[in-house]
């Protein structure tokens, strides 16, 4: 189901050039370009590839306008993340030709009213509500003069020091699931790894051996622990442009012993290469919205991606019903530990397995 505000902003394209910029909440149901001087710009692989199926020149990348040429008129859907946001919207004033205008789209509880305010307040222009149909808010802002004022001074594409894991130091910037902490649902599933790995692979002493994939990896936390436990062949995936680029970073910054890939993809839908062990930190939110149906992807892709004799650990907030899900996946479902805000599932013997 396409998204409301979005709508709202195509109704109101012009003939271009133009730039609509979509990130997470726009999965679904994007129409054509209004016209060939249209371009997209997507930080998540699968918004992107959908965007191109429906005829979008729609370039993939962490929010990166550089390649932007001058715009009549931006649109823009207003991102969750507040830094997100202001760079969007600051990278869009950028590249509007004088005359040309912003339009934001979003919901009064998504802050829309604030952020068109204040973006309008730092360059001298106009927040002109045009639409205003119960909480969805489309606000026009007209560019008259250059202006060197911002909207923010920080820098979106920085990387930053956040933390440390047993001694690996931590980079990781705007933009990425828990970008600045380790999430604690993640902090389980790691304390359980070490064990999860002797107990299951005993016959099988050297790590080296053994091969891992970490599903949706954000920052790539879960990576650079298999790559500290000694695993031969770290994979790890997202679908975020930012969270590939970090998690490349990071995994660079240690002579760790084993072998590194990592893939930009929706859901590890382009990997084929089987895994002994998968670990995974589902993404519960959409965007805005709590979504069901990412998780029995992510559970179909671990069915799928790791060995016949593999294992899986999934960590979800304890309230999830996981494992009913897990059991149509997989013979084997185990609750490791469950801290009533989280659990941690091990999953094996995927039903798959016999007939492929
Ligand atoms: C809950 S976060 C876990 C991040 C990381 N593993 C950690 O522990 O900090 C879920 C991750 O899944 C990613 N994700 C969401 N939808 C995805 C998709 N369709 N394909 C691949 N990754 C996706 C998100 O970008 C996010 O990084």
């Amino acid at each position: 189901m396409r998204d409301a505000a979005l709508t709202a902003l195509l109704d109101a394209a012009s003939a271009g050039p133009g730039l609509i910029v979509l990130d997470e909440n726009q999965s679904t149901g994007l129409p054509p370009p209004p016209s060939p001087h249209w371009r997209a710009l997507c930080n998540r692989s699968d918004v992107a590839q959908a965007a191109q199926a429906a005829g979008w020149h729609c370039e993939c990348n962490d929010f990166d306008f550089s390649a932007t040429p001058p715009l009549r008129q931006g649109l823009y859907r207003l991102s969750k993340e507040k830094r997100v946001a202001e760079h969007v919207l600051q990278a869009l004033w950028d590249k509007l030709e004088i005359a040309g205008e912003l339009l934001l789209s979003g919901y009064k509880q998504e802050g829309v009213k604030t952020l068109a305010s204040r973006a309008a307040a730092a360059w001298g222009s106009t927040a002109e509500l045009t639409r205003g149909e119960g909480h969805l808010h489309l606000y026009r802002l007209r560019k008259t003069t250059e202006t060197a004022a911002r909207l923010t001074h920080s820098d979106y594409h920085a990387l930053h020091l956040i933390g440390e894991w047993e001694g690996l130091l931590l980079w990781s910037k705007h933009g990425i699931f828990a970008w600045d902490r380790i999430d604690d649902g993640s902090r389980l599933l790691l304390e359980h790894l070490p064990s999860a790995l002797a107990h299951r692979h005993a016959g099988q002493r050297d790590a080296a051996a053994l091969s891992a994939l970490d599903l949706g990896c954000g920052y790539g936390l879960l990576a650079l622990a298999l790559g500290k436990q000694g695993i031969g062949r770290v994979l790890a995936t997202d679908n975020n442009a930012a969270a590939v680029h970090v998690t490349a970073h990071n995994l660079a910054q240690y002579a760790l012993p084993g072998s590194f890939q990592v893939i930009l993809d929706d859901c590890a839908s382009s990997l084929n290469e089987r895994v002994d062990l998968l670990v995974c930190n589902p993404p519960f939110h959409q965007g805005f919205a709590v979504e069901g149906a990412l998780t029995d992807r992510f559970l179909a892709a671990a069915g799928r991606l790791i060995k016949p004799k593999g294992q899986a650990l999934f960590v979800v907030n304890a309230f999830i019903p996981l494992e009913r899900k897990a059991a149509e996946v997989f013979s084997e479902v185990k609750t490791l530990a469950n801290n009533r805000r989280f659990k941690v599932l091990h999953l094996s013997q995927p039903r798959g397995a016999r007939t492929r």
